[in-house]
């Protein structure tokens, strides 16, 4: 007679097993996911499977009442004690017994997917680098004189079959304890390194520890650092938030902290110093609002630009003030989070940094990569991260390039003279009629547009501020649209656009958006200096993609996606009437949001894709815009709106 047949849903594999064969087993040989962190005790209850019964035509059995096992006592115990959903069994203990289709239903996989809100979203698959390991450790006794490290280490190999394992002292001092209380049964938190190094053990606890294992994702920007507090087994977002980052003090981009750390002695320790505390706040913060042990927070993954990762590491970053803008090392970083000050997180938390790609393009442009995969698309993909710093991939499955386009903070509203940050009150929609030139706009958190009625009541309780980065961008495209700006980028007199909303300053105009000085409010206006802040920094992201464009040899792409926390905001319209990106069809350029921030998610939660990045990340084409005399030409011609000599065909769709 031949052996039971055993389906397993949704995957679909199957196999023939001996009668008595655990579900387990089954799934395990035929390489089924079906998580355990007891081994199959019957102690931890991830093994749920559900049996289905019947006619299954489809796969051409039938599957009786009785071709799992009889309830055994230790799965009776579990379900009397704990409870088990109706139809529910425990893969390790339930046997098989004559031909069956077995569900897997979603928590009992350990590579869950992670669902994601945005549909365009590459999807996580769970494979997180700190697992829960249940062991039973033998005994010492007077004939075997070896440690109690040493038995557990035994026992996780041949229970686990994890052999090179490390463990620090602060795991040390807990071992002994732990183990006499858990009548040598314990539940250890393990880091396996995704380069095959050594396992560590983090913690460990008494008996089987059903406990949450929480990690971080981190997004440490020069002007803001994010975070998403996340739980290791489901992927899940538990908290997120964002604060100022503290080195502002030092100087508002880049190159000013590099200059702050030349000029000043000491000055690269003070600014690592400032960061590693926000860091220890904002984690705080996050554990409190979701209501969680700091000493479950077992991971921390940083994503970042090279300046920040040096200063995160306590690295001086003055190579990276000039040429050739030598990084102290580009690889990926795994390392304890003590070493970085991190003291709101379990002491032996380990920390991931993505490599970087180049002086200039860094651990954050990395997991822009991994979180939008260029080197995977079929189509020829331009991925713009919009911030002080643009960063700048171009590529599909063939080859990949990347650079960095030396911005400046004007698309984050910073050096505009009414600008402001993203915050209630900014100006962040603007719409211009091209026949009155009368403008409207919407302020971020009223959801309404000024010209609405009740506007001004509701906008009182904020008020109206000054105006935003996505708002600075759509106020000059609708300048241009509505014929208020020539295409050199000059603002035209009352007289010239036929509107009193023209304002002499100085020799130059400027273009009032609102005036609320008659209750005391604000004069919001878009000055000559506005537009050229603009004009260089949009000169400067458009001709980044230029010269990737002419070292892959092509004069259009097939995709634009629109990265950053700002880039979400911007609209494709208005960022081609401008020129900031290059002319392609509107319903081709997407919005990532903050794919750097989801790029340190991916990284946190799947292990593996820390090996996809570091694989990528070799295979990227770096192209220097410093020293690149095309750069320069390319700058000069697209300081006009759109563009003084490139086509922009769709724009006229
Ligand atoms: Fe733990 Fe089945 S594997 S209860």
């Amino acid at each position: 007679s031949t052996d039971p047949l055993v389906i397993f849903t949704p995957s679909g594999k199957r196999g023939r097993f001996p009668v008595g064969t655990p579900v387990l087993t089954a799934a395990r040989q035929l390489g089924v996911d079906l998580d355990s962190v007891c081994g199959g005790r019957g102690i931890c209850s991830r093994c749920q499977i559900t049996p289905a019964f019947g006619d299954f035509p489809k796969h051409g059995i039938t599957v009786s009442r009785d071709a799992l096992s009889d309830w055994n006592s230790t799965e009776q115990r579990y379900k009397d004690k704990r409870g088990l959903i109706d139809g529910r069994r425990l893969g390790c203990q339930a046997t098989i017994q004559h031909d069956v289709v077995i569900d897997v239903p979603p928590e009992s996989q350990v590579h869950k997917q992670v669902v994601r809100k945005a549909a365009s979203a590459r999807t996580i698959i769970m494979d997180p680098a700190t697992r829960r390991f249940f062991v039973e450790v033998a005994e010492p006794d007077m004939h075997d004189p070896t440690g109690d490290l040493e038995r557990l280490k035994r026992a996780l190999r041949d229970q686990w079959q994890i052999d090179d394992l490390r463990a620090d002292l602060a795991v040390l001092a807990k071992l002994q304890p732990a183990l006499r209380k858990g009548n040598w049964q314990v539940t250890v938190a393990l880091h396996q390194d995704h380069r095959g190094g050594p396992a560590r053990i983090l913690d460990i606890w008494p008996g089987y520890h059903d406990t949450g294992l929480y990690g971080l994702a981190i997004d440490l920007g020069s002007t803001t650092i994010a975070a998403h507090l996340c739980d290791l087994a489901d992927g899940q977002v538990l908290a997120s938030s964002g604060v100022m980052n503290p080195q502002i003090r030092f100087g508002e981009d880049l190159m000013s902290r590099v200059s702050y750390a030349m000029m000043n002695p000491g000055g690269a320790g003070e600014m690592t110093e400032a960061v590693r505390m926000a860091l220890n706040g904002l984690v705080q913060g996050l554990t409190t609002e979701a209501g969680i042990d700091p000493a479950l927070i077992f991971e921390a993954v940083f994503v970042c630009n090279p300046v920040m990762h040096h200063l995160l590491l306590g690295l001086d970053p003055v190579e990276l003030g000039q040429a050739p803008f030598a990084l102290a090392t580009s690889d990926s970083l795994s390392l304890p989070a003590a070493q970085l000050d991190l003291s709101t997180v379990n002491e032996c938390a380990q920390v991931y940094i993505l490599p970087c790609i180049a002086g200039h393009v860094g651990a954050d442009a990395a997991a822009v990569a991994l979180s939008e995969q260029p080197h995977k698309s079929k189509d020829l993909v331009l991925v713009v991260d919009v911030g002080t710093n643009a960063e700048i991939i171009l590529g599909d499955e063939s080859r990949v390039l990347a650079c960095s386009s030396p911005t400046g903070p004007a698309f984050e509203g910073a050096q505009i003279s009414s600008g402001q940050r993203a915050a209630p009150g900014a100006i962040e929609r603007v719409e211009i009629d091209p026949a009155t030139k009368e403008p409207r706009f919407r302020i971020i958190g009223l959801d309404m547009w000024s010209d609405e009625d009740g506007f001004a009541e509701a906008a009182a309780a904020t008020g109206i501020s000054g105006i935003c980065g996505s708002g600075i961008i759509e106020a000059v495209a609708e300048m241009r649209m509505a014929g208020i700006l020539d295409p050199s980028g000059l603002i035209g007199s009352a007289e010239q656009t036929g509107t009193p909303r023209c304002i002499a300053e100085g020799r130059t105009h400027a273009y009032t958006i609102w005036d609320g000085r008659p209750e005391g409010g604000p004069l919001i206006t878009v000055t000559q200096g506005d537009i050229r802040a603009i004009q260089l920094a949009k000169s400067a992201l458009y001709a980044g993609a230029r010269l990737l464009m002419d070292e892959m040899g092509v004069d259009k792409v097939d995709r634009v996606v629109l990265a950053g926390a700002f880039g979400a905001h911007i609209s494709p319209k208005h960022a081609m009437v401008l020129g900031m990106i290059p002319d392609v069809a509107l319903d081709k350029v997407q919005s990532a949001g903050n794919a750097a921030g989801t790029g340190a998610r991916i990284a946190l939660c799947n292990s593996a894709a820390r090996a996809e990045i570091e694989r990528v990340v070799q295979q990227i084409n770096k192209i220097e815009t410093a020293i690149e005399p095309r750069f320069q030409e390319h700058f000069v011609a697209a300081s006009a709106i759109p563009h003084a000599t490139d086509p922009f065909p769709e724009l006229a769709q």
